[in-house]
């Protein structure tokens, strides 16, 4: 049995359909905290399994049985890494055969903006490694779905307006992601593999701004501004002070050349080229 964390979100859920393509639902169990948004999946046959990963208990329960689980990184900032050893120490009480993991890639992460939290995937990784559980670890590069969220809705009107300098990205499309997970849960070989998933060509913001300047049609600006006017800038857009930092924070690891990563794994685990930032950005912004 598979069993697969964060199925009510983007990344997990897309793996979960996926999946579903390739293997008989009543092979696949979920952990989820809401019943509720999980109910689609249960018309689909999937084992919706409760838990939280605050709560050892609610885990050790839901993992009965599962040989493969696919452990997704919380969302929940509140402890994090306790969140995630608690699902480790519980996969190991219910005896797990094999974790993979989703953490993160970056180059010299520890001399980021955003080294501590980046750190939390890293620990989670030696933590895996020390339960003696045959583990994958999945180092995804940055989505390139987080774009709206850090450069936003209307970029023809306001320009690519981040702090990010001339630093480059290799974004990946969480989907891409997903298929490959979903491969790599129904194939072998990958037992104690580390996988540094990345789209297959870097952009700058710069780029960005060339692509987005093709799907409108007109010139859309990058500007790069420094700290305090971004600060001051999105403050009076409204967005509140928490997700300013933290989209500051990547902007500025962006800008030190931490998330300037190609490999070729992903190309390798979907058996074609990775989706580009192009395509992409015409399906977000091409409407
Ligand atoms: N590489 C990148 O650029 C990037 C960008 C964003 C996020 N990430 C990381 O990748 C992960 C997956 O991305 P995503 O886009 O799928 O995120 P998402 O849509 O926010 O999904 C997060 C999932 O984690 C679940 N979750 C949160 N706290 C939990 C808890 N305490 N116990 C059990 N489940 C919990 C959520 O459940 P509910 O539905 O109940 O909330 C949801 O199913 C994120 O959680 C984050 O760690 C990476």
């Amino acid at each position: 049995m598979l069993l697969v964390t964060g199925a009510t979100g983007h990344l997990g859920g897309a793996v979960v359909s996926f999946l579903l393509k390739k293997i008989p639902a009543s092979e696949i169990a979920v952990l989820a905290r809401d019943a509720a948004k999980a109910s689609k999946l249960k018309e689909q046959g999937v084992d919706v399994r409760i838990g939280d990963y605050h709560n050892s208990e609610s885990m050790e329960k839901a993992f009965q049985g599962v040989d493969t689980l696919l452990l997704i990184s919380s969302s929940d900032f509140n402890d994090r890494l306790g969140q995630h050893k608690r699902a480790v120490d519980a996969a190991k009480k219910a005896g797990v055969q094999h974790i993979i993991y989703t953490g993160v890639t970056m180059k010299d992460y520890q001399k980021s903006a955003i080294a501590e939290f980046m750190g939390q995937h890293f620990a989670t990784e030696d933590y895996i490694k020390e339960s003696g559980i045959t583990y994958t670890f999945f180092r995804n590069g940055l989505y390139a779905d987080v774009l709206p969220m850090f450069i936003g809705q209307d970029p023809a009107t306001t320009g690519v307006f981040i702090p990010a300098g001339e630093g480059k990205v290799g974004f990946v499309v969480r989907e891409d992601i997903a298929e490959a997970l979903a491969n790599v849960l129904t194939s072998t070989g990958h037992e104690n593999k580390t996988y540094p998933i990345t789209g297959s060509a870097l952009y700058s913001y710069a780029d960005v701004a060339a692509i987005l300047s093709e799907i409108y049609g007109k010139t859309v600006p990058y500007i790069s501004p420094d700290q305090p006017t971004f600060f001051a800038a999105l403050k009076e857009a409204g967005v509140p002070e928490m997700y300013i930092g933290v989209t500051y924070g990547f902007a500025d690891a962006t800008k030190h050349h931490h998330f300037e990563e190609l490999d070729p794994t992903l190309e390798k685990l979907l058996g074609r080229k990775p989706l580009s930032l192009d395509v992409y950005l015409k399906s977000v912004y091409g409407k």
